[in-house]
């Protein structure tokens, strides 16, 4: 169980996570909503300490996250790994060394420092990208990538790290709605079969409500939603989004409402290999 405990972020004058409490039992995946500036981001980031709580505190196991320090904080971020909007891939290496980073964690810092990888971190890395469908491009250089791919490699690069927690920061904003339909159904996979809990922000509505158990809306900082998807009333979500409801609203804008089949020629551009499977 992660547990926050009116975890607050504030910068000079404002809040932008304000007081939140919220029980997070493991396993379950999570989506957080709401709209630009809203504090989704920060939230996210606070949990694995890329920021700094300024109140209340993050509680794991009974161990209290906001507090810990060196060797114990390493030790906590590689149990929270981290996908974000724009990948953060290294793009003049190639897919599998950028999947290998994700072993550092595990690694004493000589070896992290000489990024060193043993053949175990291969294995490893090269089972990560077959299960995501991007084992034949392990030796192409990551930034010959489509943006859906650099998805796939940077969740690859996560799992690595064998994390009990994967935080994603709007993993899908900038993909078309294919690869998002493939990227959110990837970490719903994770989430299922591994039992990583999967707390992910989301710009849009119908993805949180196709993908996830439990919806939690931010607005102002403030905690204004949490519940299962089915009790996210219409009026609540207007309240959540305010002026930007046409556009998370708008299915021409969201990126997963794809409930036609997905045409055989489509999905073979985006995955060769599917192609492959057709073809045997
Ligand atoms: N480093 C920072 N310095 C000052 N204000 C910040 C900083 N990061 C975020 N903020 C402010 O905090 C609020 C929440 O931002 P953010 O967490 O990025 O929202 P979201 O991810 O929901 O769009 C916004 O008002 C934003 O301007
Ligand atoms: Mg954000």
């Amino acid at each position: 169980m992660l547990k926050l405990d009116r975890l607050t972020k504030s910068f000079k004058n404002r809040n932008a996570v304000n007081a939140i409490s919220l029980d997070i039992p493991e396993g379950q995946m999570v989506g957080i909503i709401g709209r630009s500036g809203a504090g989704k981001s920060t939230l996210l980031r606070m949990l694995n300490r890329l920021a700094e709580p300024t109140g209340g505190s993050i509680i794991i196991d009974g161990r209290d996250i906001t507090a810990l320090k060196g060797r114990d904080l390493l030790a906590w971020r590689a149990t929270c790994a981290m996908v974000f909007q724009q990948f953060n891939l290294v793009g003049r290496l190639d897919v599998i060394t950028n999947v290998m980073t994700g072993r550092l964690y595990h690694h004493n810092f000589l070896a992290s420092m000489l990024q060193l990888f043993t053949d175990e971190d291969r294995a490893r890395a090269i089972r990560a990208l077959d299960r995501l469908g991007m084992a034949h491009t392990a030796l192409q250089q990551a930034d010959t990538l489509s943006g859906g791919q650099m998805q796939r490699v940077a969740i690859a690069r996560a799992l690595v790290q064998e994390p009990r927690f994967l935080l994603a920061d709007e993993p899908i904003a900038s993909l078309d709605p294919l690869n998002a339909k493939i990227v959110m159904d990837a970490l719903r996979t994770i989430n299922q079969d591994d039992g990583i809990t999967v707390i992910c922000n989301l710009h849009t509505l119908d993805t949180a409500r196709a993908y996830c158990d439990r919806i939690i809306g931010l607005a102002d900082g403030n905690l204004v939603f949490d519940g299962a998807p089915e009790a996210l009333t219409e009026a609540k979500a207007r309240e959540i989004y305010g002026a930007e409801s046409a556009e998370a609203f708008s299915e021409g804008l969201t990126s997963t409402t794809l409930d036609f089949p997905i045409p055989a020629a489509a999905m073979a551009a985006a995955q060769p290999e599917y192609a492959m499977g057709l073809a045997r």
